[in-house]
């Protein structure tokens, strides 16, 4: 078969065919769209590209499978079957109004001005609720959880108590000695990562969760640290690892062995599930674990794309990032987007 008389039959298929014949076949083939899929079937290397000619002889000689009725008894349309030119669902959603431009997108943008720093009420009620509570602040990204970490840092080794701050990444853990140790003093500041072992006698130190992990199996094995009895303070920021389908069984583990003196702050601007993890916590700790649960942006989020020209454009036709369902794309975005995708997958295919 031509390259053009496969490419031809590949784009009258539905994509969940086309999906059906990259399995096994294209790696992570189930993130690309029609186009890019319908390119890499036809750059596979000739064995492969035969086995396609074969399925796809098969496949178009299979029967279209029958459609199930909806609720007032009508059947559906064949998901292969031509469409007509009636609109589809998503083009219903198009506005009519013209689309934002990249002016708009960047307006009011800039560094505001200096004001004295007054915390926002939520901030304040989860320094205070940590005295005598486990706390977990889901607040969206850039609100300001950084603050409460350290103000609860701060009364911690005013009261004596030595503090336990982890992160997933080895670099995130890096970044957080930089800032602490600014803020503390070098001398109260230590980390012990995978590749890093410095100050580990500091009141505060900044690890891995998988290293507290195992610090806690050890205290649970008998194998008791004095730090133990005067941690006052266990802060697991990115939280939302709890959910991680490999790496969430350390967050979990963490928060089950955690010495009952000391009080744990669970940071995450994306738990989906808060109030379930709350009541968990409190379930399996001596203490209730209080929730701090709000969506308010102090600083808006806007999201645009950067094509590798340089180019930029707003992501969305409206200027606010749409939540749920429903977004539309902005159309320069959509032209930067199909031109960078022919200049890196070769001729964009023409129907
Ligand atoms: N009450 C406040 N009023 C004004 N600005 C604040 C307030 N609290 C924090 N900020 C500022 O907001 C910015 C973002 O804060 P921060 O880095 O703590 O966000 P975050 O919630 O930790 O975000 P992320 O989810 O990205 O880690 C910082 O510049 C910080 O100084
Ligand atoms: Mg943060």
């Amino acid at each position: 078969m031509t390259n053009d008389a496969l490419a031809q039959h590949l784009s009258g298929l539905s994509v969940r065919l086309l999906h059906r014949l990259a399995k096994n076949r294209l790696v992570r083939h189930f993130r690309m769209g029609k186009t890019r899929l319908i390119q890499s079937l036809l750059n596979l290397p000739p064995e492969q590209r035969a086995e396609i000619e074969t399925t796809l002889t098969s496949l178009l000689s299979e029967p279209p499978r029958p459609s199930k009725p909806d609720k007032q008894g009508k059947s559906k349309p064949q998901p292969d079957a031509p469409r007509h030119p009636a609109p589809t669902s998503r083009q219903h959603q198009v506005p009519t109004e013209p689309a934002i431009n990249t002016q708009a997108l960047l307006e009011g943008i800039g560094v505001p001005q200096p004001q004295p720093f007054k915390p926002d009420d939520w901030q304040q009620d989860a320094i205070d609720r940590l005295a005598t509570n486990d706390v977990i602040l889901s607040v969206p990204t850039g609100s300001g959880k950084t603050y409460v970490a350290i103000e609860a840092m701060r009364r911690a080794i005013e009261a004596e108590r030595t503090v336990i701050y982890t992160s997933p990444l080895k670099a995130l853990s890096n970044t957080k000695l930089t800032e602490f140790s600014q803020l503390f003093g070098a001398d109260q500041v230590g980390i012990l990562t995978g590749d890093r072992r410095d100050n580990p006698q500091a009141p505060i130190l900044i690890m891995t969760t998988e290293i507290l992990r195992n610090l806690l199996y050890d205290a649970a094995s008998g194998e008791i640290d004095v730090r133990m009895d005067t941690l006052g303070l266990i802060i697991l920021d990115e939280s939302q690892f709890l959910a991680d389908a490999e790496r969430g069984v350390v967050w979990e583990e963490t928060i089950i062995f955690a010495p009952a003196q000391s009080r744990l702050l669970l940071l995450s601007a994306s738990i989906g599930n808060p109030e379930e993890v709350a009541a968990w916590i409190s379930s399996i700790r001596s203490t209730s674990c209080h929730l701090i649960h709000h969506r308010n942006r102090s600083v808006p989020l806007r999201a645009a794309y950067l094509d590798p020209s340089g180019k930029l454009a707003p992501f969305f036709r409206t200027r606010d990032i749409a939540h749920g369902k429903g977004f539309v794309l902005h159309p320069e975005t959509k032209r930067l987007f199909a031109n960078y995708e022919d200049r890196t997958l070769g001729p964009r295919y023409k129907r």
